[in-house]
């Protein structure tokens, strides 16, 4: 496997005459967290969802974790992936979700026994023995991020992972963020939370309409160029002064919208 856990190349994707991803390229070191941020519709989503499979791209290329993204069944075998909306049957319970899912990993039983127990009680979820119909939005994206850790796949995908969760829940999974890249795992994280990225990424990448507009590690970014004022700018300041619309592109983006493609994932 190549240094790089992921390596995309132009990555392009568009739907219809909207361009969600333009020309994305860039390299996640293996046991590193990639943050990656944007403003709503900057193409986050998109990049999680060619990574993962679960839709095609345009044009360009990516492997991640040594496999290309044509390959599907080669990519996810050694990923997890917790999108915006967690893949959960209502009718199961969670404990059932999780069974079903390490079945399909072929998680060896007692392996999946501990690592449920394990999980569900680092997340505080105990509501395992109950069907998924019942459970709240922060429960249902606690369980979403087990079902993504529990076969520990060398490269996890997070898409807005502590939307939703308390406080506490939302602490014990930054701090499982640091513990997982620790161990080797390359985490890939899309927030809208910077303290998040601030205090846990390696990389910060700031997208904006499809375009990787900013990279770099969280301090790197926010330092400021000598003689420029007192002081490093916080995230929050480099993020609205790289995402900042120019008076073109807004004008651009008031055209009418073209038909979307439905036809992928
Ligand atoms: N299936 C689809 N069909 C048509 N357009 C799509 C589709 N999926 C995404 N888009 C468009 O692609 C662009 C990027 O969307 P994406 O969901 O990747 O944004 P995001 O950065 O994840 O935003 P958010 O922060 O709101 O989650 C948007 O203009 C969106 O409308
Ligand atoms: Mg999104």
């Amino acid at each position: 496997m190549p240094s790089a856990a992921i390596e995309t190349t132009e990555l392009t994707k568009r739907y219809g005459s909207v361009t969600a991803l333009e020309s994305l390229s860039l390299s996640v070191t293996g046991g590193t967290v990639y943050g990656f941020l944007g403003p709503n519709g900057a193409g986050k989503t998109t990049t999680m969802r060619l990574l993962t499979t679960l839709s095609r791209p345009t044009s360009g290329t990516a492997t991640v974790a040594g496999a290309d993204i044509t390959d599907r069944d080669a990519v996810a075998a050694r990923i997890g992936y917790l999108p915006e909306e967690p893949p959960l049957y209502d009718e199961l319970t969670g404990r059932e979700q999780l069974t079903y899912v390490a079945g399909l990993r072929d998680l060896p039983d007692e392996r999946t026994r501990e690592r449920v127990a394990e999980l569900t009680d680092l997340l505080d979820l105990d509501a395992l023995d109950r069907r998924i119909e019942g459970y709240s939005s922060g429960m249902r994206r606690k369980l979403g991020f087990i079902q993504a850790v529990l076969h520990e796949p060398p490269v996890l995908f997070l898409d807005e992972p502590t939307n939703g969760l308390d406080p506490r829940a939302a602490r014990t999974l930054r701090d499982t963020l640091d513990r997982l890249a620790d161990g080797g795992t390359t985490v890939f994280l899309s927030t809208h939370v910077l303290p998040v990225v601030d205090e846990h990424a390696d990389t910060v990448g700031v997208l904006s309409d499809g375009r990787l507009v900013a990279e770099g590690p969280p301090t790197e970014l926010k330092r400021r160029a000598e003689g420029d004022g007192a002081g490093d700018r916080t995230l929050e300041e480099v993020f609205l002064e790289v995402t900042a619309e120019d008076p073109a592109s807004e004008a651009a983006a008031e055209e009418p919208a073209a038909a979307e493609e439905s036809t992928d994932g």
